[in-house]
């Protein structure tokens, strides 16, 4: 059944038809639309240090290995051998010299090729005896990512070979990223995860939570309690820094939003706030500092909390978090967690940002079970044959948008407004009325061919290598 989006999504009048969170069609629609064509986050460069490191993640309802070859080369590799589909890896992360299929025994190279090396353990049992050497080995190596970028840390891989560029797809987003990643040297791997990453699922259709991180403010009397009593992270001061002067500001032309600073701030008052803790004041000075020295102009950007469509965020300021919401199902989601801090942070700070995160974040925090009860039986109570015929209402700011003179494409929509969520489902529109089609690249690691029919035309480096 073809979904008129236009009446689903209208945010031109500020209302998104219930449907969208609970319908089964239109979850595998988004599926095949925006997961299979999206770029997505699928790891961090701590969790595969070492060559033949790997770490098992998602994009969309596929399972993919995040893997560090023997050439230092990070790759993404669909987890489904090319024999019978088995999980080729069941575990969650390790180190492997191959990945061997439990069901035959096919066995490829953390790079994805089944082409037998000497010394390596990678081949097909019975090649000679069985196979009377008439396997094409090479044209059946995993199914691999064609873009993958390791952009300051974070992994990002799209199965579109058409898709643009990293850089592209971020827009001016980038400059809230890179505040968020680029905290202190502005190089790569100058962030480190404390612990591992935290996973748990919930009973809610996925979009609840990018839509949440991208710019809702407007939900602090969910974690009302905790500052009531005092024990919030802000010591029952209540949870906004309002020495911050935030804004929310969307990138209308590209699904993303921040809750942040416009591009010219002034330094926040760090010796005010950390008063009780100079170390860390004295740390996140310097971190300004650099900041400001490293971007070699007058721009610079605060960032709170923001969402990269589709299914990415992450909070910017100390403690840093990134968060991945993977769907499962129209009412489930797995919803993972992953703790940065900055490798030559002071200890006070390390442990501050370790206490926050035990306290506040995960299944068990004080203040992310609240937004998880509250996403939860959101999807429930949307999903009655009754219920799922109405719209919501995202009508809190429309018509009070302000363009962002240095960022063109950009709203800043003021600080408790949805502004940022209409650019959001606006994109999700977007991308789930076009009917291009996502340009999959075969296995082979000198000789796939494009399974888009007749894309004869492929040029991608990692196709052609
Ligand atoms: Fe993997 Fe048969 S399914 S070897
Ligand atoms: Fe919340």
């Amino acid at each position: 059944m073809a979904h008129d989006y236009d009446r689903l999504v209208d945010v031109e009048n500020g209302t998104v038809s219930r449907e969208i969170f609970v319908s089964d069609s239109i979850f595998k629609e988004e599926m095949d639309k925006i997961f299979t064509r999206a770029w997505l986050f699928v790891g961090h460069e701590d969790l595969i240090k070492k060559p033949d490191d790997y770490f098992v993640s998602r994009m969309g309802m596929d399972s993919v290995i995040l893997t560090r070859d023997r050439e230092n080369k990070i790759n993404v590799l669909l987890n489904s051998c090319m024999h019978r589909g088995m999980k080729v890896c069941r575990y969650d992360r390790g180190n492997t010299r191959a990945f061997t299929c439990p069901y035959h025994g096919w066995s490829y190279s953390t790079d994805g090729r089944l082409v037998e090396v000497p010394g390596e353990l990678v081949g097909v049992p019975g090649f000679k005896s069985y196979y009377h050497e008439k396997l094409e080995k090479r044209r059946w190596g995993l199914i691999y990512c064609p873009k993958v970028v390791n952009y300051k840390g974070t992994i990002w891989a799209t199965w579109d070979e058409n898709a643009p560029d990293f850089l592209d797809y971020l827009g001016d987003m980038k400059h809230y990223l890179d505040a968020a990643l680029d905290n202190r040297d502005g190089t790569p791997g100058g962030s480190e995860m404390i612990g591992g990453v935290q996973k748990w699922r919930v009973k809610c259709n996925w979009k609840f939570a990018p839509e949440n991180f991208i710019g809702d403010m407007y939900h602090d009397i969910s974690h009302r309690s905790v500052d009531l009593v005092g024990i919030g992270p802000s010591e029952g001061k209540g949870r906004r820094d309002r020495t911050l002067n935030r804004t929310t500001v969307s990138f209308d032309d590209r699904g993303h939003g921040v809750i942040g600073t416009l591009p010219h701030y002034e330094e926040p008052p760090f010796q005010e706030t950390y008063k009780n803790t100079p170390a860390i004041a004295d740390y996140l000075k310097d971190v300004y500092d650099r900041r400001v020295a490293n971007l070699g102009s007058d721009m610079r950007v605060g960032t709170s909390v923001g969402t990269i469509f589709p299914n990415m965020s992450f909070h910017g300021r100390q403690p840093r978090t990134i968060g991945v919401f993977h769907p499962i199902s129209p009412t489930e989601m797995e919803m993972w967690r992953i703790f940065l801090v900055d490798r030559d942070a002071p200890q006070a700070l390390k442990d501050s940002a370790r206490h926050y995160y035990m306290r506040y974040s995960g299944p068990g925090g004080m203040t992310e079970s609240d937004d998880l009860e509250n996403w939860q039986y959101a999807t429930e109570a949307s999903a009655g044959n009754v219920a799922r015929r109405y719209h919501y209402n995202y009508q809190m700011g429309l018509g009070f948008e302000k363009p962002v003179p240095e960022f063109p494409g950009a709203s800043e929509n003021g600080e408790y407004s949805e502004g940022n969520a209409r650019a959001f489902y606006r994109q999700w529109r977007k991308v789930m009325s076009s009917d291009a089609p996502t340009h999959f690249v075969r296995p082979g690691t000198n000789s796939g061919e494009c399974e888009t029919a007749g894309a004869d035309d492929c040029t991608s480096e990692a196709h052609n290598a």
